[in-house]
């Protein structure tokens, strides 16, 4: 009763405020309905839809260069990371575009919701009529034939035309949600029944453990001096940590940390956390397991993301972002190991997200993703293709570090694992920090595989590290599991065990990375063995320097220190 009162009373108020007529023109559009969907219905007229609007940053071009500045070792402002009111300036909309995209909403009947302070996304939550009215958009039920997954897209949508250049892009519209949905980057999972002891530094094939990655890339056991330094891990898609499993983990694996350690809980937009028997998932398990693991002593949160925005796979990743950028001080290390396909997402929408990228780097947090697991086939095993196709959120590769994967060889070195995920973007040229590392490698390559991929765009992954045979605890049982999803965890504990240093130097954090990466080539382990198989094809070969398998290589903490200016 109450709730049919406020939907009557708000369309009243919709009814007296006559929009002006204004005239349309057409933002975004697809050309035929993407993923195998099928429209199947009108939606509901009176339904309601949550939109994100998107306005254009008053100087993006300033926070790029800032960002590069602040993150490249040869400038005098490196490590001059920003505050979040400075970062915010750059992208906050002028008064110009507020005080026009408002006036828009208000012929319109409709109050918009700021999702940052930085004002630069609006939220507003429209019936589907208003939506078809104001956008010139067809929302429509569209259906996934096999997975019967359901959105609410448009084919199409317009904005006044004396609003371009101030709306960026409104979401949930044409970009669809992979109908297999966002996917954690675990390549498999076997029972294990290793009865090694296990703090033995010893590494072995039959399981991967903390000591063992610690013995490989020589990186210091002993609890972190400064807790300034933070860790956060992305939790999507109804994968819980388990506090109970990470105990265990602790028990068996790092004998030496204390078993109480726990992570914090952080959760948003409905997300939640459950603990108890087989809650477990094994993506969450394994990144929060890995991290705490890893990064002895620096305090971990596990951000459990819902899915209350229902807008499709990239709700997630923005809901994340937003969130960490409205912290005074947020975690300086982000880690996710989830990831999709570039094809996915419409390029506006990727470049907004792209500006949160870039915001969130320049105030100091390096933003790691694990590569992908289906070799140069893309985000998921298995799937046909005829060129490679480049993972996502390479979507927005230029700002975040992408790890791929290695597995061992013998008991001390690495070969490349062939699922790791490695190629160029059809959506980001190459960036400075790579060019030269890149262009080596296309001499190298010559002409195998040409046409099958963009020699002129972004390549990832930039580094590496191992992701084959990791033993973790699900639901109190031990199992290996395999992906590059094992892989980022262990970069980014490494990178916070770098920054807990350096905060107790009195030192900046190392902030986006891949400047630093690029510039000191010698603080990895090159891996030139191995190659990537998919699409038909023998994938690329990981040669001497960088290589689109395992990047750079993998972490040698020494080097790493070194490079950091830590003696
Ligand atoms: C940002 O955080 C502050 C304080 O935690 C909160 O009051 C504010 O509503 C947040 N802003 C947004 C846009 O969520
Ligand atoms: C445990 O491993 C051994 C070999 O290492 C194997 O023969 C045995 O079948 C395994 N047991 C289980 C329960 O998987
Ligand atoms: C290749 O990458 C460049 C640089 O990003 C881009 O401009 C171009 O459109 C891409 N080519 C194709 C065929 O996608």
């Amino acid at each position: 009763m109450v709730s049919k009162l406020l939907v009557l009373s708000a369309l009243c108020s919709l009814a007296v405020s006559k929009p002006h007529t204004r005239s349309l023109a057409v933002h975004e559009a697809v050309a035929t309905t993407p993923r195998g969907y099928v429209r199947t219905a009108p939606a509901a007229s009176d339904s309601t839809i949550k939109l994100r609007i998107a306005l254009a940053p008053k100087d993006i071009d300033g926070l790029i260069t800032t960002l590069y500045d602040v993150s490249d070792p040869k400038s005098n402002l490196y490590g001059a990371h920003l505050s979040k009111e400075e970062a915010e300036a750059f992208v906050s909309p002028t008064s110009e575009t507020v005080e026009k995209v408002n006036e828009w909403l208000k012929e319109n009947g409709v109050t918009a919701t700021p999702l940052t302070d930085a004002g630069d996304w609006l939220s507003v939550q429209i019936p589907v009529s208003k939506a078809n009215e104001m956008l010139n958009a067809d929302f429509s039920v569209f259906t996934h034939p096999t997975t019967n997954k359901q959105v609410v897209r448009t084919l199409t949508y317009s904005i006044p035309d004396t609003l371009k250049g101030h709306i960026d892009v409104i979401h949930p519209t044409v970009s669809f949600p992979n109908p297999k949905g966002r996917h954690p980057v675990v390549h498999s999972v076997s029972t294990n029944n290793d009865t090694r002891r296990a703090a033995d530094a010893t590494c072995s094939s039959s399981g991967i453990t903390p000591a063992c990655v610690q013995s490989l890339y020589g990186v210091p056991a002993t609890i972190a001096k400064n807790s300034k330094s933070q860790l956060a891990v992305s939790g999507f898609i109804e994968q819980f940590a388990q506090q109970k499993d990470l105990t265990t983990f602790l028990q068996k694996f790092r004998t030496d940390l204390p078993s109480t350690t726990a992570f914090t809980l952080q959760t948003l937009d409905g997300g939640q956390n459950p603990q108890g028997n087989n809650e477990a998932g094994v993506e969450a398990n394994l990144d929060i397991q890995y991290t705490v693991g890893i990064a002895s002593g620096i305090p971990t949160t596990f951000i459990s993301v819902g899915e209350n925005f229902q807008d499709g796979d990239l709700d997630g990743f923005l809901d994340i972002i937003n969130f960490l950028l409205n912290e005074s001080s947020p975690p300086q290390v982000l880690t996710t190991s989830y990831g999709d396909d570039e094809t996915d997402v419409s390029r506006a929408l990727t470049n907004t997200l792209c500006n949160a990228y870039a915001q969130l780097g320049a105030r100091g947090v390096s933003i790691l993703f694990a590569s992908g697991d289906g070799g140069v086939g893309g985000g998921q095993s298995g799937e046909s293709c005829t060129t490679f196709i480049p993972t996502f959120p390479n979507n927005c590769p230029l700002y975040v570090t992408n790890v791929g994967a290695t597995q061992l060889s013998g008991t001390s070195s690495e070969t490349s694992a062939g699922f790791s995920s490695g190629g160029f973007s059809n959506f980001f040229g190459i960036p400075a920090y790579q060019a030269s590392a890149v262009q080596s490698f296309l001499t190298t390559l010559g002409s195998t595989d040409s046409g099958k991929f963009n020699r002129s765009g972004r390549a990832i992954p930039d580094v590496a590290a191992i992701g084959t045979n990791l033993e973790i605890v699900v639901n109190g049982r031990t199992e290996l599991v395999d992906g590059t999803s094992c892989s980022s965890p262990i970069f980014a504990g490494i990178v916070a065990l770098l920054n807990d240093e350096l905060l107790a130097a009195g030192k900046s954090p190392l902030g986006f990375l891949n400047p630093f990466l690029y510039a000191n080539p010698g603080a990895f382990n090159d891996i030139t063995t191995g190659s990537n198989p998919g699409c038909n094809t023998n994938g690329f070969p990981a040669v001497k320097g960088w290589d689109p398998v395992t990047g750079l290589g993998t972490p040698n903490f020494a080097g790493l220190r070194k490079a950091a200016g830590l003696s």
